[in-house]
């Protein structure tokens, strides 16, 4: 069985996962070495998942027996090495944001571009059993034309629980640029690029008091706009309306909903890869819950870079592609540059729809 064999960079928080996924789950991915500027990380993910090699991130970057660079690294350090990585002759995949600005992301798709290498990027969610069910009843007309869809996702931050929760309140953070990639890469995989985004944003609270430890009582400052509402055009001619925010306490909102002109859907947690997937006909009694139809219900974090491995060895276009990220990285930017110059915001990035998984394909494989 052919393997890829992939490079970690970045063995902290979200890396066990992969590591996992990566070496027990997927039939085309091996994790051939891995890196952390804390040494003793990468060593603990090396012992734990039986990775033959730790080297320094140069050395990874360098090495000519990877052939997949897998960027772990926090926000800051996407764009940078994501850049190396490719200069150097390797393809990578990122966990998301595909960087801090959509100038930049676009600078690391051309790159790939020019030298002929697979840029993708978190998330993967929309590969999950949940996302692809609504995709097949939406490509197989079960809700007719669609016309319009809701996504919410309103909190009350993450100061409650987070060890060290300063940074979703400063430059990169906020609702939108933290949880809208999960929202908008599903609406963009359900119903297609984004034209247009009118946007609103506000800082309801100037100040956030920790509640976690070992910070507790500690003030941040908040820099960001903390409520973000507004609307978005799809190429295609639906209008959506989305809420992202960090100021309210309790909502009985949905999560997504793709209305259609002949029924309704109600789409699961985009931050996650089962159902519940609802649906209810024109004229219909009840919403009903409709069975998945496909693999990846659990946490199949990895689908993505799985996926990217397989057209490595047979071709094809990763699905969780560096053009889908930097179009959703346009739109989040869109709704605070809208909103700040009260103008409608015209998107100049677009992508394809990301190919839709087969049904059936044996578990572990993704083509
Ligand atoms: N933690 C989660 O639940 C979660 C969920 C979804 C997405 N993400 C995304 O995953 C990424 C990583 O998040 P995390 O929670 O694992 O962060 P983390 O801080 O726990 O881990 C990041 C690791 O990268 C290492 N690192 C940073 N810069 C480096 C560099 N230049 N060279 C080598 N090593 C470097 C750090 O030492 C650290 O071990 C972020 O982009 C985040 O948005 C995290």
């Amino acid at each position: 069985m052919n393997k890829i064999r992939i490079g970690v960079i970045g063995c902290g928080n979200i890396s066990g996962i992969y590591f996992e996924n990566l070496t027990k789950l997927f039939l085309h991915t091996e994790v051939y070495a891995c890196a952390d500027r804390n040494r003793e990380r990468a060593e603990a993910a090396a012992q734990a998942y039986g990775i033959p090699n730790v080297w320094s991130t140069e050395e990874l970057l360098g090495s000519e027996e990877i052939q997949i660079v897998l960027n772990l690294t926090t926000p800051e350090g996407h764009f940078e090495i994501c850049r190396q990585a490719l200069l150097q002759g390797k393809h990578v995949y990122v966990e998301k944001p595909l960087s801090l600005t959509p100038q930049e992301g676009r600078k690391l798709v051309e790159l790939a571009r020019e030298r002929g290498l697979m840029l993708g990027c978190a998330p993967d969610t929309f590969l999950g059993a949940g996302l692809q069910t609504c995709r097949k009843l939406i490509d197989d007309g079960f809700i007719g034309e669609p016309v319009a869809a809701t996504a919410f996702m309103v909190c009350h931050g993450h100061e409650s629980w987070h060890p060290a929760p300063a940074f979703y309140y400063q430059k990169g953070g906020g609702p939108m640029f933290d949880m809208g990639p999960y929202y908008l890469t599903a609406l963009v995989s359900l119903l297609g690029p984004v034209r247009t985004v009118c946007g609103m944003a506000r800082t309801s609270f100037a100040e956030r008091t920790i509640t976690s430890e070992p910070k507790f009582g500690e003030r941040i400052q908040v820099e960001v706009p903390t409520h973000v509402a507004g609307t978005l055009e799809f190429a295609s001619g639906p209008i959506a309306t989305m809420i992202t925010s960090f100021d309210v306490w309790d909502s009985t909102l949905p999560r997504i909903e793709i209305y259609g002109s002949r029924g309704t859907l109600i789409v699961p947690d985009p931050n996650t890869f089962g159902g519940p997937v609802l649906f209810k006909p024109a004229g219909g009694a009840e919403f009903k819950e409709i069975p998945l139809l496909f693999g990846y219900s659990d946490n199949s974090r990895g689908l993505g870079i799985a996926d990217m491995a397989e057209c490595v060895l047979r071709g094809g276009k990763p699905r969780a592609s560096g053009e889908l990220a930097d179009h959703v990285l346009e739109i989040m930017q869109a709704f605070h540059t809208s909103s700040d110059t009260k103008r409608y915001a015209e998107l100049e990035t677009s992508c394809e729809r990301p190919e839709p998984l087969a049904m059936g394909l044996m578990r572990g494989v993704l083509r």
